[in-house]
């Protein structure tokens, strides 16, 4: 049997589950850390940039449907998730799934292309989060220098007293009569990213109490921009009955409006759900991750799905959907209400919420590396915990610089098609996974169970692939190179220095007790 094909036998993963002593993560995360880990990876750039997007340019007022189908393509792949976070509470989450089911091989491509949604997605958000900070800075009458706040070659012009992009300029408007400059690196952004490393490399209960904190000023404003905007509507149904009307628009070509315009809504809100996995990269600070971490999961999920339907519902009844494809949609909703203080309060309500967004996803990143140097496929300085901070300190500083230049030079949306695409290849692992999980390991005791296997994983992975087609050709030739580097890495390095291939041959097959 070919030597890449060896499995991690689950007794082995069980044990380092179990580990405990001054080399190890900290125990210290209970249900209600998990979810709000969750709800500080979930709500971001998503909600607060891209439902404006998708109901303007595909779904209209079904943007809420559009968040309910992306809604279930998640929850398939989160049933999947919690299954094996509760057997396997390990820090790897979709590497360590694919180690103990699929082989050596298929575990690292998942590991290197979780990079893809973990550190360009931490990367993609502080894109976002630039983008807001700026603006409110603006709002504030402070001026960075322009250049300094966009990437490279990107052209912003001065308009309103304010930098803005061409876009947002009105069509009367002569840009070149404008005083422009040309973008050269976006330090902002770069600086997030830092600065969020920074705080991981100081502690995890540290890091999960500030999320915490975080995340109920993202739920507060969320909340008040609920309250106050269906209190509006429910004084001007006809304001509501006007702009929900048509509710599905009538097909105007391939993706825009009609049903087509719900799924092409759908693949395009599909990132605002991406993060509830990342809970499961946690699941070796869980205090009990056997029952905690399907609660983490799914509960997060619930919660934002929820969310998601109420605001864009809400939305989209304040402001008509054509008007919708601006940076700060929940804003101009906002500001519709006549409450003229919301749009600052939704503006720093997105900065922090987009800043728990990344903190997650970096903490993701780490602990992915963390447990794939443990196994010998990194070098070892990707595992090397902090003697007083117990946090994995070195990766977290190399990844976080690395990363740090993502946003500062490449474009958003550049950056957010990878993220979809590295994070639905994992979806579809990690529902094969379970499945073949099942048929090998009948018996293992699993505190949480997916309904209906192998019906759940196969829909799983049908509605990942689904989506995973709906993404431009460009992606997919990145992730194609990008693993094509990643497989010269496991060949030069990782092979000769896993551990599981060290133990003996009959340990590692696959049928492995
Ligand atoms: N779901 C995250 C967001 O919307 C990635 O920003």
């Amino acid at each position: 049997m070919p030597r890449f094909l060896a499995t991690k036998p689950l007794s082995t993963l069980t044990k380092e589950a179990n580990e405990v002593g001054e080399n190890t993560l900290r125990r210290s995360l209970g249900p209600v850390n998990l979810i709000t880990l969750g709800i500080g990876a979930i709500i971001g750039a998503g909600i607060f940039v891209l439902t404006g997007q998708a109901a303007a340019l595909h779904a209209g007022p079904a943007v809420a449907l559009s968040f309910v189908f992306a809604g279930i393509t998640c929850a398939f792949a989160g049933l999947c998730y919690s299954e094996f976070a509760s057997i396997i509470p390990i820090a790897g989450s979709a590497y360590t799934y694919g180690y103990a089911t699929l082989g050596e091989l298929v575990a690292w491509i998942i590991g290197w292309d979780l990079v893809l949604e973990y550190a360009f997605g931490a990367a993609t958000v502080a894109s976002g989060w630039s983008g807001y900070f700026v603006s409110l800075l603006q709002q504030l009458h402070i001026y960075l220098p322009p250049q300094f706040t966009t990437t490279y070659g990107n052209m912003l012009y001065f308009y309103g007293e304010k930098w803005v992009p061409v876009a947002s300029l009105p069509s009367t408007v002569n840009a070149a009569a404008l005083h422009h400059v040309a973008g050269v690196f976006n330090f902002v952004a770069f600086c997030a990213i830092l600065i969020v490393t920074a705080v991981l490399v100081i502690g995890i209960k540290e890091s999960a109490n500030l999320n915490s904190a975080i995340v109920i000023v993202k739920l507060a404003i969320v909340g008040i921009f609920l309250v106050l905007g269906s209190n509006f509507l429910l004084h001007h149904p006809e304001l509501a009955k006007l702009n929900w009307h048509p509710f599905i628009p009538p097909s105007q070509g391939p993706g825009v409006f009609g049903f087509g315009g719900i799924t092409a809504g759908a693949a395009s809100v599909f990132f605002a759900y991406i993060g509830f996995d990342a809970v499961s990269t946690a699941a070796q600070e869980a205090r009990n991750p056997q029952r905690d971490m399907p609660i983490g999961i799914l509960g997060s999920l619930v919660v934002c799905t929820i969310l998601y339907i109420l605001v864009s519902t809400v939305l989209t009844g304040l402001v008509n959907y054509r008007s919708l494809d601006v940076g700060d949609p929940v804003a101009v909703g906002i500001d519709v209400t006549g409450v003229t203080w919301g749009s600052i309060l939704v503006k720093i309500g997105a900065i922090f919420g987009l800043g728990t967004v990344m903190l997650v996803m970096l903490l993701g990143q780490s602990r992915v590396f963390y447990s794939m140097s443990k196994d010998g496929l990194l070098w070892k300085w990707a595992s090397a915990i902090h003697p007083r901070f117990r946090t994995p300190w070195i990766s977290n500083i190399v990844v976080g610089t690395i990363v740090a230049f993502l946003p500062a030079l490449l474009p958003i949306d550049k950056l957010a098609a990878l993220v979809n695409m590295g994070t639905l290849l994992a979806f579809t692992i990690v529902c094969a996974g379970v499945w073949i999980l099942r048929r090998r390991h009948p018996n293992l005791e699993r505190p949480f169970r997916t309904p209906l296997v192998p019906l759940v994983p196969i829909l799983g992975i049908c509605s990942a692939f689904y989506l995973m087609i709906k993404l431009p050709l460009l992606t997919w030739e990145v992730l194609f190179i990008w693993l094509f580097i990643g497989l010269g890495i496991y060949f030069s390095y990782s092979i000769k220095h896993s551990k599981v291939q060290a133990m003996s041959p009959a340990e590692t097959t696959g049928r492995t007790r």
